[in-house]
């Protein structure tokens, strides 16, 4: 079996030679906001199912394919739909996307998902910026063999890499200052991830909130390390779907529970100022000097 490099440079390749540009900055669209693809400008879309060694979503809600194209000026790769751990895929599999989106060009990431809310004062239907995570799946994308060759900025790809500042201050300034802009409220908060596909209980819920967790979902970390491991800049941005099992709504007598349809409602209403809120960033958002 080829190395996770060579595969990786292969589907990069592929992409790169039905593009006509190569993408600066990457973006991946969790559930419900895989309709902000739809705003690309002249977009090339190529199907996972069309890129060699590319790993192919089965849940429903993600479309399962690569957009490039601009959004103000800005040459951007959007995977709408992605591959996740409870979907039974092994970690090199989910963490795949990301590597290619570095070996494209991106030299920014903003990665986004749909999160329970844990902390009370955060209600459904906020946009969240991810300050820092928590990774309780057990397991970490860049163990294994370290590989120089993913290196896309100097000094990256080292054995051990520093996480203090994974999700960058500098890109959750120019978010913040963005949505003041536009009057759409976004608060701060950390992300802490579980595999699934069962959604927590009630008192799991309540230790992670011991723990310091803000949002709780079922993605992002991984692409999240290997997209630091790269040397690449990240922002990350949840979209609170449902409060977390347990969590009672202010003013409402039962806690609620949860389903995977209220996911994608509130996606899509949401939508428009997700869209808005990033249509406006992508271009603010070159790499740092
Ligand atoms: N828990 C885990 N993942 C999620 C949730 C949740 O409550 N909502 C959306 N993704």
């Amino acid at each position: 079996m080829p190395d996770q490099f060579t595969l990786a440079s292969a589907a990069a390749d592929s992409i790169l030679a039905r593009a006509p540009l190569s993408p600066t900055l990457g973006i991946i669209l969790g559930s419900g906001l895989g309709n902000f693809a739809d705003h690309i400008e002249d977009p090339t879309i190529i199907l996972y199912a069309n890129i060699p060694h590319f790993p192919r979503s089965t849940v429903a809600g993600h479309a399962g394919q690569l957009v490039l194209g601009s959004i103000g000026g800005t040459f951007v790769a959007a995977m709408q739909g992605r591959v996740h751990l409870y979907e039974g895929y092994p970690i090199d599999l989910v963490t795949f996307p990301t590597r290619v989106l570095g070996l494209l060009g991106c030299r920014t990431l903003i990665v986004t998902n749909a999160a329970g809310g844990i902390r009370p004062t955060i209600p459904q239907g906020s946009l969240v910026a991810i300050s820092d995570h928590i990774n309780l799946t057990g397991t970490n994308a860049a163990a294994g063999p370290n590989e120089p060759r993913f290196a896309v900025a100097p000094d990256s790809a080292q054995r051990f890499f520093d996480m203090s500042s994974a999700y960058s201050p500098r890109l959750r300034a120019l978010a913040h200052a963005e949505a003041a802009k536009q009057n759409i409220p976004l608060t701060d908060g950390v992300y802490l991830a579980v595999v699934g596909p069962s959604f927590e209980t009630p008192a799991e819920i309540r230790a992670f909130r011991t723990l310091g967790a803000d949002l709780v979902g079922m993605s992002t970390v991984h692409e999240v390390i290997v997209a630091r491991h790269m040397g690449i800049e990240v922002l990350g941005l949840s979209l609170v779907t449902n409060l977390a099992a347990g969590v009672t709504p202010p003013g409402a007598a039962q806690p609620n529970t949860i389903h995977h349809e209220e996911v994608m409602t509130i996606g899509r209403r949401v939508e428009a100022q997700f869209t808005a809120l990033l249509t406006a960033l992508i271009p603010q958002l070159t790499p740092a000097p």
